[in-house]
């Protein structure tokens, strides 16, 4: 079916339906449907000499990303928590993309110490540094604590990625040209910004905490990008779609069942993460993408964020991962 001849108000309207229409937009349908009108495809070379860090890349989305970087010329640095599987995932990169230069990094995101010591030495061996996409996800129906004590899905999702991106800023800055890039979820419009329990002490919910600690990547990121305004670091949030992976077999093992036929490979699911990073396309606030387009970060009917809710996550943020809080007055 060629519908590459359709006027951009009709494939924007087509688009903006699937968008709200779930197991249309969210499935290998809307993916299907959308590649024939979507923004270009990067140029095959476009991250030729660049550097791009993919941390959760042992697996699904993220193992499909490192592969689809280093196909695209960067020299891919392999993030993950666990020695062999990085190891593992490096190889088959290499098997898979001819001349690919991979780099395993090991490293538990959810572990801030880690972070702190991992970020010193990386920044010891590279100049630079044109991309870091946070990938790592997981989603433990109990709630489990890290080392340092922390509910693991925010340590995971928000803490360990906010110190990661402030101690990579030096390196962020010196690629003259920049992307950091936030993998979080379609789920996250279901759950508003809950700031008065970050570590969801009271009533615990895996699906829950991971919709919460989802809608706070997204405003962390448009928090980002607008402290990196007028830089050259653009800072984006994206959700891959439904996506069959290692992980959805994990935690959603019905779910799976139910909508295996519609899902997306994990190829699909890395697609506009890897796109922001090879292109990096002009954004509005908000920030957040899905399949090469902009979205709403709010459906219809939902509030926009409370600046001064936004604020009281920064704080917190700032506070927890022991990182600079002067910027977090820019949203009040
Ligand atoms: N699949 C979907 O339909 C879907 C939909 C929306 C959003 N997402 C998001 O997409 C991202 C990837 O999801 P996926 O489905 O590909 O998940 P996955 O198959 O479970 O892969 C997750 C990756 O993150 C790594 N990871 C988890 N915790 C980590 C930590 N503390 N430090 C370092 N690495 C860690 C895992 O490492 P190990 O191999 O060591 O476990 C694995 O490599 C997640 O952020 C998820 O929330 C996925």
């Amino acid at each position: 079916m060629d519908l590459s001849g359709l006027a951009r108000p009709a494939t924007e309207l087509l688009d903006g339906v699937m968008d709200r229409a779930l197991v249309v937009g969210y499935t290998k349908i809307g993916s299907g449907l959308r590649r024939h009108w979507w923004a270009a495809d990067a140029d095959p070379q476009a991250l030729l000499g660049k550097r791009v860090v993919v941390a959760g890349a042992t697996a699904g989305i993220g193992l499909a990303m490192a592969r689809s970087f280093a196909a695209l010329g960067a020299t891919v640095h392999l993030l993950g928590r666990n020695p062999e599987k990085v190891e593992t995932s490096c190889a088959a990169i290499r098997e898979s993309v001819a001349g690919a230069h991979v780099v395993g990094e090991v490293c538990d995101v959810s572990d801030l110490d880690a972070v702190r010591d991992w970020t010193t030495d990386f920044a010891n061996r590279v100049p630079a540094l044109n991309g870091l996409v946070h990938n790592a996800g997981l989603m433990p129906k109990d709630r489990v604590l890290t080392r340092e004590g922390h509910e693991v899905q925010l340590a995971t999702h928000v803490l360990g990625p906010h110190l990661m991106t402030e101690r990579l800023l030096p390196l962020l800055r010196a690629a003259g040209g920049a992307s950091v890039v936030w993998v979080s979820s379609g789920g996250m419009y279901s759950s508003p910004l809950v700031v008065d329990d970050l570590e969801f002490r009271r009533g615990y919910n895996g699906v829950r905490a991971y919709a919460r600690t989802k809608k706070m990547q997204v405003v962390l990121a448009d928090s980002w990008a607008r402290r990196l305004a007028g830089t050259d670091i653009r800072v984006e949030s994206m959700h891959p779609g439904w996506v069959d992976t290692p992980g959805v077999a994990e935690y959603l093992p019905r779910f799976r069942v139910l909508t295996r036929p519609l899902l997306r490979d994990v190829a699909d699911g890395a697609d506009t993460a890897v796109w922001l990073v090879a292109t990096r396309p002009e954004s509005k606030p908000g920030h957040f993408w899905h399949d090469r387009r902009q979205r709403p970060t709010t459906f219809g009917w939902q509030r926009h964020e409370n600046p001064v809710t936004v604020r009281r996550l920064l704080e917190q943020v700032s506070r927890l991962t022991g990182t600079p809080d002067e910027w977090t007055g820019l949203r009040a």
